[in-house]
């Protein structure tokens, strides 16, 4: 048995948009840092079945979420030429019906477990390629720590992988007020397609993602979190336009988003170093140095719509152990 694990990632700089839907190839870049809370474990066992089995969190799967792993196990088989079926069985440490970045941990444990139990041996960057095609977010889980997504430009993905930026010292926390929220309102894959096809700011958008990537490098390397601020909560709220602009417009926020919004430019205004981020739901992401975590947190507690508010360190990359 090979057993996965991955942390989840959120992005400072976002990934709204693809260029190729079928490889999943990202129309921009992008920067995360990934969180050592938000962990998935997958297992991995070779089976002698005639098919892949898949359970997650205690529960066997049928229908569409075992077939994306069946299909996503297939672009390895088609690699090695081995067509040994799995049993996988994955849990995520952290509470998945919060609706939290889970595919980014659960991609990315998948690429490095599977290709370990199938014998493909792969660099980092082809692992990163591969969980691309589970999903965009996932091919930046493989890295730990801050990581930039390329968009690339072959038409075969090859270049649209994610890199660790391995020479950014500084230290941020994530403190994440889980919004208490239905089922999302439209995924990430349609709400791309629908900002793309229909949204009056779209091309814009895709414009500023290299713009802001190039400021928030810069800044993170400088340390200059005030600048990050501007950076960080003026690429999220863009993204969160855009995909309002399309038609019919999509809006992931709740009003419990606006009182964490609200609670984090409050802070700041009293001199704490904190900015917040929102993926596509409704919980608002604070980034703030480790002393300031625990005064992040008290402000993001208290709203009846927050369910919780985790903290986190900065997460490890994937990793594969034999058991
Ligand atoms: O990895 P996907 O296809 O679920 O897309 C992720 C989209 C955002 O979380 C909103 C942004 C990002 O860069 O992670």
């Amino acid at each position: 048995m090979y057993e996965a694990t991955a942390c989840a990632n959120i992005a400072l700089v976002k990934y709204w948009g693809k260029r190729d839907s079928d490889l999943n190839l990202p129309a921009a870049g992008s920067l995360s840092l990934t969180l050592d809370v938000l962990k998935t474990v997958t297992e991995v066992t070779p089976s002698s079945g005639s098919t892949d089995t898949l359970v997650l969190d205690g529960e066997p799967q049928s229908g569409r979420a075992l077939a994306r792993v069946s299909r996503f196990a297939d672009l390895v088989r088609a690699r090695t030429g081995v067509q040994t079926r799995l049993d996988i069985r994955s849990r995520n440490m952290f509470p998945t019906a919060a609706g939290l970045a889970s595919s980014a941990s659960a991609f990315a444990a998948l690429a490095v477990g599977v290709a370990r139990a199938l014998g493909l041996s792969a660099t980092p960057a082809e692992l990163s390629a591969l969980a691309r095609q589970g999903s965009g977010s996932a091919a930046r889980s493989i890295f730990g720590g801050f990581v930039r997504m390329h968009a690339g430009r072959a038409a075969d993905g090859t270049d649209a992988v994610a890199e660790p930026l391995a020479d950014i010292e500084l230290p941020l926390h994530a403190v994440i007020a889980v919004a208490a929220a239905g089922p999302k309102s439209i995924g990430s894959t349609d709400g791309m397609e629908l900002t793309r096809d229909t949204s009056p700011f779209y091309d814009a958008w895709i414009a500023q993602v290299d713009v802001d990537l190039a400021a928030c490098q810069d800044a993170l390397r400088s340390r200059d979190l005030e600048r990050l601020a501007t950076i960080v909560e003026g690429n999220c709220l863009a993204m969160h336009a855009n995909a309002m602009a399309a038609r019919p417009g999509i809006i992931y926020f709740r009003p419990a988003t606006l009182w964490a919004i609200e609670r984090v430019r409050e802070l700041r205004r009293t001199g704490v170093p904190v900015f917040f981020t929102i993926d596509a739901g409704p919980h608002v992401v604070a980034f703030t140095p480790p002393a300031h975590e625990a005064t992040v947190q008290a402000a993001l507690t208290g709203h009846p719509d927050v369910a919780r508010v985790l903290t986190s360190p900065p997460g490890a990359g994937a990793q594969v152990v034999e058991r």
